[in-house]
């Protein structure tokens, strides 16, 4: 078994507060390296007992700008109930449309570059409608939901060099509507 080496910088380094930059087809062969090797880190580190052996935290989303490369690119990749993965490869999103539901993860949030305990919740759009390039720099749209939309947006923050945890207990502000319908992700 070989985990693939990423460097996977913490919140402390600034890189992790820029914007990252648009990207520009075709893609380098090191840039489509990263993305296989940031997808295949996280599908190991679903896996509970690679996850032990390796000390690996579990993660279902990486950004290019977490291993110091600030592109905007970021990939997903969550467990389905067969074990099989659900994979995302997405460059240059942009959020077309969202729902005025929201939602929340009930555990809380997790990123890879915190490694610190986190309390709170972040509300977030429960669909968003997304455009971007895929690894050919093809145009695509997806709608995603529940906690796929939450990793977009959780992802595309991160090439806005937004970390999740200043959103903690957003929902307690004026900033969203208190009325508004929230859901609880299990
Ligand atoms: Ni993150």
């Amino acid at each position: 078994m070989k985990i693939p080496n990423l460097n996977i910088l913490d919140e402390k380094n600034k890189i992790l507060r820029t914007v990252s930059k648009e990207v520009v087809f075709p893609l380098s062969s090191e840039d489509e390296k990263l993305i296989f090797d940031a997808i295949k880190y996280l599908e190991l580190s679903q896996d509970d007992k690679i996850a032990e052996k390796y000390d690996l935290r579990a993660g279902m989303g990486l950004a290019f700008v977490q291993l110091g490369v600030p592109k905007r690119i970021f990939v997903i990749a969550n467990k389905n109930e067969d074990d099989s993965f659900e994979e995302h490869i997405v460059i240059n999103p942009v959020i077309k449309s969202a729902s005025e539901e929201l939602v929340y993860v009930g555990e809380g949030e997790g990123c890879l570059s915190i490694n610190r305990p986190t309390t709170g919740i972040v509300p977030r759009h429960a669909r968003v409608n997304v455009e971007y390039q895929d690894i050919k720099g093809n145009k695509q749209t997806i709608r995603v939901r529940e906690d796929i939309a939450v990793a977009f947006q959780h992802e595309i923050d991160h090439l806005n060099g937004i970390l999740f945890s200043i959103f903690i207990n957003m929902f307690k502000s004026s900033i969203v509507n208190p009325f508004i319908i929230i859901n609880v992700i299990k």
